[in-house]
């Protein structure tokens, strides 16, 4: 990347995890009872370029464990000089509570990306009606879009619907409603399925529906939809818009459990395994430090042989993208084809993605 761009002023560049992987915390926000928003900032001043909707993958050490998150920038990138992530809480997860619990600003942690397409710069060319629909921590990529949207005052109408438990429960609500205010062309409604100890709530009510959604937006079918929450709510919203007649091919969505988005995937996958020639070479793979083996066809990727054969390692995206499943291969050879999920100076290193890596030979991966 070329981290010195002639329009800057003299003296500023931009952070390339190449470079600098490492952020380090500037504060943390509460924003609602379990959700906090971290802001960073690279160790000498840099900025941060992305298009919003992007996610960074964060390397942690919890426990003795190094474990990879991807979160998405809820900051808006008209504000370059640092960056932000939402983060809800997720009952006996390891990372969220840790950030929640123990991570505070001054601390630092290991980064790479921006990556991703969930961005309407990145997958619409030619509108400027957007209906934005999230569910929970769903909301972060919405928040991005439509805080990028307001600060360069563009020409797009933007609908936001965000669905939360209860009122208590809706992150970045004042935020939104100063948006709104001064931007007419911004509109905003949420919906709660139940009132919050305290605080009552008259507006829409329930589950979302269809009837909902055209009275928010009575143009929906003409708006580019995103949408992004939990993964029974986005299969609820596919078969709202589905029953409204929507075009499916302006619906984007993006799951923060990438195993839903490449269940087809797998199964192309499973299907071009199981039709392999029976005379397809097969190597061995030694985990050293659980000191498990498994046999591994020279065309299946080295997780997928390890899950099938009963081993539970960390995984999430399964196509070289998030980084979950970075592991040090101690010897042997791979070949790996991946989509932006290591750098090149950690594949210097050893490392390799095991959801994207083959064996061309016998392996031996520290795990
Ligand atoms: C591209 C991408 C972007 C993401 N952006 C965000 C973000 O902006 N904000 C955010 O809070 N999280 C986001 N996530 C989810 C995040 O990466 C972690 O999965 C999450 O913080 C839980 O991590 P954990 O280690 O605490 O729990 P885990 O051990 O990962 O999860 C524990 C259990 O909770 C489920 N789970 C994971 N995340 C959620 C969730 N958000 N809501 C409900 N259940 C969940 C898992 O399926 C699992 O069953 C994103 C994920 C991806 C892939
Ligand atoms: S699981 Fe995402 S890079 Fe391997």
């Amino acid at each position: 990347m070329d981290t010195t761009a002639s329009a800057m002023p003299t003296g500023f560049r931009l952070w390339d995890p190449e470079e600098d992987d490492v952020l380090v915390c500037r504060a943390v926000r509460e924003e609602t009872a379990d959700v906090k928003t971290f802001v960073f900032a690279p160790r000498t001043r840099r900025q941060f370029v992305f298009d919003p909707g992007q996610f960074l993958t964060f390397e942690f050490e919890i426990g003795g464990e190094t474990i990879h998150r991807c979160y998405t920038i809820s900051a808006s990138p008209t504000r370059p000089d640092t960056c932000a992530i939402t983060v809800k809480r997720v009952p006996n997860g390891p990372v969220s509570n840790w950030l929640h619990d123990e991570f505070k600003p001054g601390m630092m942690l290991k980064a790479t990306g921006p990556m991703g397409e969930f961005s309407w710069t990145r997958q619409v060319s030619a509108s400027n009606k957007y209906l934005l629909i999230s569910g929970g921590s769903g909301v972060t990529p919405m928040m991005s879009m439509t805080r990028s949207a307001y600060d360069l005052a563009e020409i797009r109408d933007v609908v936001f619907l965000h669905a939360a438990r209860t009122p208590a429960d809706i992150v970045f609500e004042d935020e939104l409603a100063v948006m709104s205010r001064r931007n007419r062309s911004i509109r905003v409604a949420h919906v709660c399925e139940a009132d919050a100890p305290g605080r009552g709530w008259s507006g829409l009510r329930g589950r979302l529906t269809l009837g909902m959604i055209e009275a928010v937006a009575p143009d929906f079918r003409e708006r580019e939809v995103f949408v992004c929450g939990p993964s029974p709510f986005m299969k609820a919203v596919r078969a709202l818009l589905e029953s409204g007649g929507f075009d499916m091919g302006r619906h984007h969505e993006e799951s923060f459990n990438f195993e839903d988005l490449s269940a087809g995937e797998k199964q192309e996958v499973e299907v071009a395994t199981d039709e392999m020639a029976p005379a397809a070479r097969t190597f061995r793979i030694e985990f050293a430090k659980t000191k498990r083996v498994v046999e591994c066809p020279e065309d299946m990727p080295i997780l997928e042989a390890a899950k099938r054969a009963g081993l539970r390692l960390p995984s999430s995206c399964t196509k070289g993208l998030c980084g979950t499943c970075k592991s040090k291969k101690v010897s042997g050879d791979v070949e790996m084809t991946h989509q932006g999920g290591i750098r090149q100076r950690e594949i210097d290193a050893g490392q390799i993605l095991i959801c994207c890596a083959r064996p061309r030979s016998d392996v031996v991966i520290e795990r």
